[in-house]
């Protein structure tokens, strides 16, 4: 496959910029918003006209005329003040089509550019179980993954485990309150673990001398002294375990279970080297930078507080210089609540003066909190925080309902039912996730986000088992994909909307934003939708229109499919509906 349909006509244009010596600046064309004149325009007559004092008609005209001798454009118009419209021939138009169904990319081109990206995902804690808070992190951070291996990029993920700060310490002190050592503690499981780590909560918010105690054994713990070091080895180990069963089902990796203890030596490092450098000073016994006034006005960053412990800014810029370091970061991209803006705008700040990462691009993808209908973060019935384990069963629940029991079909046990309940919830839950910007919060729609109608993943999943069953009675009426060829007009505008394609998901790349590919993939499948309403495949003219529109359907399969991979969800085969 060389290039998309856009890039194909893009191409064109540049050739004919080239040839008459113009500046190719302004050749880019786009996708038509007068679809009624024209498949794409081109504007830049205007701009270069204005660039030249020129008569942008004259521009216009000169450029049109080198293109109408070009058989791939079934007609080439200069409108209003020197717009070029093109409209492009069906058999061009058919050769992209074909071209893209026999390639594995599906005709995505690959960034010009490819570099090495570490992603900061996930940023689950030790001892607390995910919540509903970390159900983003881990699905954007995921379809982002996706989307970047698929330009060509390197991606490496880094889960970039909480498990160095006071709750460690909180957890072993409220252990030996009540054992009185730490000898039982590898006998503790997550369950256990969590309960020790409330318990803790509760009393150091109401008790200085346990908060104090707390404070100390942290401190034992980060100088490796060995009966505390181990303890907190088997915390670590269980809540990796743990923590490691929620992504699986998630279905997000991470190719690195590094830590915030993981930076502990480098933050020493970091330390001394602000203090070489003089860019750290000591504040009430606390050692801070301060920032640049002209970047805004940011507090200063706490590399050590006055106890002598590593803050949540220290580790997350040693974790940046280890990044660069060990792992040859071109760019560093934290998927993270966007309620921690300032922190990364700090620590961005730091490295930047500490040149810790020369030349590293920084990237923090704030996205908005989930949202129960009274547009406060969700929550249980209850009012307690909504564990992610608990909001993946509800949404099963809620799935199942709509599906029939295993006795009502035939071929389906009760294993290939649940199966199914699983895509279709994690496709429900996911797709409602990603359709909306990420900044912004959304609310979390019990009732509407698992409905195979409407803007769900559901009804994309929906719309490819259509297809698949589409493709298999065809085929046993001797029909398969062949030759595309483009005779009426709806045959041409869902050709069209497919060759958008490329250009999905390349913005959606450049603007780290899925939102752009759930829009894409919903779009075509409503157009796919109607296009089957007035084009009967079985029933067909000739068998070669029939195998023509079978291929066109095979290819918006292929690319559902495909999209719904980078957004983390499998489309199932086939997809029952209760009766
Ligand atoms: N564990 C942190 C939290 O729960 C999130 C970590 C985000 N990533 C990072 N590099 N700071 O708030």
């Amino acid at each position: 496959m060389s290039l998309s349909l856009e890039n194909a006509v893009n191409q064109k244009v540049y050739a004919v910029f080239a040839k008459l010596g113009l500046d190719n600046k302004f050749a880019n064309v786009k996708v038509s918003d007068r679809p009624d004149l024209s498949d794409f325009q081109c504007n830049g007559a205007l701009a270069l006209a204005k660039q030249e004092r020129k008569n942008p008609r004259e521009i216009a005209t000169s450029i049109a005329t080198e293109l109408q001798n070009d058989a791939d454009f079934a007609k080439v118009s200069v409108d209003g003040p020197g717009f070029l419209n093109l409209t492009l021939s069906n058999e061009f138009i058919a050769k992209n089509m074909q071209e893209m169904l026999q390639d594995d990319r599906l005709g995505i081109e690959k960034d010009k550019n490819p570099h090495k990206i570490v992603m900061d995902f996930g940023g689950p804690n030790v001892a607390k179980s995910l919540h509903v808070g970390h159900l983003r992190s881990a699905v954007v951070g995921e379809a982002i993954r996706r989307i970047e291996i698929l330009v060509g990029n390197e991606v490496i993920s880094d889960v970039h485990f909480g498990d160095w700060g006071t709750p460690m310490g909180m957890i072993l002190s409220e252990i030996i309150r009540q054992d009185g050592n730490l000898a039982k503690v590898e006998t503790y499981d997550i369950k256990q673990i969590s309960s020790f780590y409330k318990q803790a909560n509760i009393r150091c918010k109401e008790d200085e001398s346990a908060k104090e105690q707390a404070r100390i054994i942290t401190t034992k713990i980060q100088d490796k002294v060995p009966e505390f070091y181990k303890a907190w080895q088997h915390l670590r180990k269980v809540s990796v375990e743990d923590v490691k069963k929620n992504y699986k089902e998630l279905d997000a990796h991470f190719d690195l279970w590094l830590g915030e203890s993981d930076a502990h030596e480098t933050c020493k490092e970091v330390v001394k080297l602000a203090q070489e450098k003089g860019i750290s000073e000591i504040d009430d016994g606390a050692t801070i930078i301060r920032l640049d006034e002209n970047k805004g006005q940011k507090p200063p960053v706490i590399l050590v507080k006055s106890d002598g412990g590593f803050g949540y800014q220290l580790t997350d810029i040693a974790t940046i210089k280890m990044r660069y370091d060990d792992l040859k970061a071109q760019e560093i991209i934290y998927v993270v609540d966007k309620r921690q803006s300032l922190h990364f705008e700090q620590v961005f700040e730091v490295a930047e003066k500490l040149n810790l990462a020369p030349q590293v691009k920084f990237l923090h993808i704030g996205f908005g909190t989930v949202n129960g209908s009274d547009g406060k973060p969700f929550k249980t019935r209850d009012g307690g925080v909504m564990n992610l384990e608990d909001l993946i069963k509800l949404s099963k629940d809620k799935v199942r309902e709509s599906l029939p029991a295993p006795d009502e079909v035939e071929g389906n046990g009760e294993k290939e039912i649940e199966k199914m309940v699983d895509q279709i919830a994690m496709a429900a839950i996911k797709f409602q996730d990603l359709k909306n910007n990420i900044a912004s919060g959304y609310v979390f729609e019990l009732d509407d986000f698992a409905k195979f109608e409407g803007k769900t993943g559901p009804y994309i999943q929906y719309a490819v088992a259509r297809i698949n069953s589409i493709l298999r009675k065809a085929k046993e009426k001797g029909l398969t994909p062949n030759k595309i060829e483009i005779t009426t007009k709806d045959e041409r505008d869902l050709a069209l909307k497919i060759a958008q394609l490329n250009a999905a998901v390349a913005r959606a790349q450049s603007e780290k934003e899925p939102s752009i590919i759930t829009d894409y993939v919903y779009t075509l499948a409503q157009v796919f939708s109607s296009f089957y309403n007035t084009s009967p495949i079985m029933t067909a003219e000739t068998n070669e229109i029939a195998q023509s529109r079978l291929a066109l359907a095979k290819l918006v399969r292929d690319i559902l499919v495909k999209l719904l991979y980078l957004l983390g969800i499998e489309a199932p085969e086939v997809m029952l509906k209760k009766a």
